[in-house]
């Protein structure tokens, strides 16, 4: 319909303006109208799905000034109508602050509904107006999804200072705060108390010393996944995640725990800009109603001088790799979700099995648009592999469908050719914890990396040696379109990952000792640890090159490695650096063909 015609009709009274659908896209990070042609003005907030429509809540603003939360509704997600003001400001500032007078600051609206009482509880940042000193939450009910919330207490939950905050509703009817606290430096988990009016005494204190702010909770099978933000005030700062199997339990920074930069946590943002999150801070992460899987990264481009003028960033959020995972799209539509689960992790590898090879940190997949291998998106040049097992267990051969040749290391090199008999073209899948594999040559134990531990659809895919600090982790993922009953891996389960660690014990031992490497050799070459666990002591027999390497047990990651030469019979001691995560390691020295390994616990 012509916008003129629209508006004209509207000012007859004859269009509804929920009826004023002429959005069908979202274009990140540039003015959004609502229907009626004014700029939306819901910060740092939350969207809820009821009854057909989806609600947006956010803060409201003129210039920095709060003018309350602010209510927005829509039946696309494009197309949204302005309802009102959900939450008021009104009263008088009272000395003990229990108010929410015109005045005091208002932030990061979250919204749940209570099943038990029939009531909508909101939850907002809360502050008095002049600084961030108070750090209190301000807690309003309603009867109505859009409001109008009553005020019923503003206070410090459990006595902690609350800024940055969100709540999270669970499948089974609890509710958590979560919220920064100790000066930003921690985060703290609380649940609710049944009303969702204040929360149990209970606290959970995680992300311990990360400064994480801008927290976003939300749940895919049994896990949860948190997204936050550095701690930079209104300035955009590189995105994190974390992710748990309970909410009041341990949360782990994610499979690289530091990022290249030092800092703790993964990076959610793959694409150029994703040291900034694409310019913005997330508020929220919405489920898309009726799309398994399918979710909005919801951030906030803030602008310091005018918060009301700032402008929002939304972007589609896959779990595909089995992580948090958002992509830049300068336009987008609800239809990017129609082929997000398109390719799905492959439950078990089967001789003959057809596979494309995820890579863990870009979600992307091994690809070659022209002569060499690069991480592409979804599409034409994505490889699909078949692999076929060799004699050796976990070894197999990839062949490159398209082709018929063979993934081959040449000099160190990936090529693909003609199928041979040699270990070359043997690849051993070093199975890690979260279903990735580490994919190593037989004959020169280089393994498939990531050039430059990027994330850019076009980086390359190269061989290089085993490394802690490269990118070395693919999946095997199957196309659905073409295999409809094959049958998915359950990655969003805790016992996904229980019964992961259990294989990988299964795979060291098996091939610890075979393939030419000769286990039972103590009196040639032994390895052991001595005071306390600070020193490595490594004894040979005779001259030669040795590798010392210190293996992570549940990942199969190298955390420490040296080389050392032998001139003749004698025992070498190393130090052993004490940076290293607790946990279960191998100490294993390899040297020539022999190899000794020792099972240590760190403390
Ligand atoms: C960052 C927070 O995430 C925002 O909500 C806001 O409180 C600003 N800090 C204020 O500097």
């Amino acid at each position: 319909m012509n916008k003129k015609l629209i508006y004209l009709y509207m000012a007859l009274g004859l269009v509804a303006t929920d009826c004023m659908a002429d959005r069908n896209s979202i274009t990140p990070g540039e003015t959004w109208n609502d229907t009626s042609g004014s700029a939306i003005n819901a910060h740092g907030g939350c969207v809820q799905y009821w009854d057909g429509y989806y609600y947006w809540f956010g803060e409201d603003r003129t210039k920095t000034v709060c003018n309350g939360v602010s209510c927005y509704r829509s039946a696309d997600l494009y197309n949204w109508t302005r309802l009102g003001l959900a939450l008021t400001p009104s009263g008088t500032m009272t000395d003990d602050g229990k108010d929410i007078a015109k005045g005091r600051t208002l932030e990061r609206p979250k919204v749940i509904y209570n099943e038990r009482t029939g009531k909508w509880v909101m939850w907002v940042h809360w502050e008095n107006g002049d600084d961030y000193s108070e750090a209190k939450v301000c807690v309003a009910e309603a009867d109505q999804v859009e409001g109008p919330y009553e005020l019923v207490d503003v206070f410090r939950p459990n006595g902690c200072d609350s800024r940055d905050q969100t709540l999270f509703l669970d499948t089974d009817g609890t509710a958590y705060h979560i919220y920064s606290t100790s000066m930003n430096t921690n985060t703290n988990i609380s649940p609710l108390k049944e009303d969702y009016l204040s929360p149990e005494e209970e606290i959970n204190t995680q992300m311990v010393s990360q400064k994480y702010e801008a927290a976003a909770v939300f749940k895919t099978g049994e896990t949860y996944y948190g997204l936050f933000s550095g701690c930079t005030s209104w300035d955009p700062n590189k995105g994190r995640f974390t992710y748990a199997y309970d909410m009041m339990g341990d949360w782990t920074y994610g499979r690289d725990f530091k990022d290249s930069d030092g800092s703790n946590g993964s990076n959610f943002c793959v694409d150029s800009g994703k040291d900034y999150s694409y310019q913005s801070q997330s508020a929220y992460v919405l489920p898309v109603e009726g799309r398994e899987r399918c979710y909005i990264y919801m951030g906030d481009r803030w602008n310091s001088s005018n918060v009301g003028g700032s402008k929002y960033v939304w972007l589609p959020l896959s779990v595909r790799s089995g992580y948090p995972s958002v992509r830049w799209y300068d336009e987008w539509d609800m239809s990017v979700f129609d082929s997000m689960y398109r390719y799905k992790r492959v439950a078990q590898v089967v001789d003959g099995e057809e596979a494309y090879l995820l890579e863990r940190k870009s979600n992307r997949l091994v690809s070659r648009p022209k002569t060499t291998l690069t991480l592409q998106d979804d599409g034409e040049s994505n490889l699909c592999f078949v692999l076929h097992e060799t004699e050796r267990p976990y070894t197999y051969k990839i062949e490159e469908k398209g082709t018929g040749t063979f993934m081959t290391s040449v000099y160190g090199s990936i090529r693909f050719q003609t199928e041979a008999e040699s270990e070359a073209q043997m690849w051993t899948l070093w199975l890690e914890e979260d279903g990735y594999y580490r994919i190593e040559n037989l004959s020169d134990g280089k393994c498939l990396s990531v050039s430059g531990n990027e994330t850019i659809a076009g980086t390359s895919v190269y061989l290089n040696d085993q490394s802690s600090s490269i990118h070395q982790s693919f999946a095997l993922y199957f196309d659905s379109e073409a295999h409809l009953d094959e049958e998915e891996a359950d990655l969003y389960s805790a016992s996904y990952r229980e019964e992961n660690l259990r294989r990988m014990e299964e795979q060291e031992a098996l091939l610890t000792g075979i393939a030419g490497v000769r286990q039972d050799v103590t009196d040639q070459l032994w390895v052991r640890v001595t005071k306390g666990v600070t020193e490595v002591e490594v004894y040979a027999s005779e001259a030669g090159e040795a590798r010392i390497d210190l293996v992570e047990a549940g990942t199969g990651r190298v955390a420490w490695r040296r080389r050392a030469a032998w001139s003749g019979e004698e025992t070498k001691v190393f130090p052993l650096p004490q940076t290293h995560p607790k946990g279960v390691y191998v100490l294993r020295v390899r040297m020539a063909d022999r190899q000794a390994t020792k099972k240590i616990v760190m403390k």
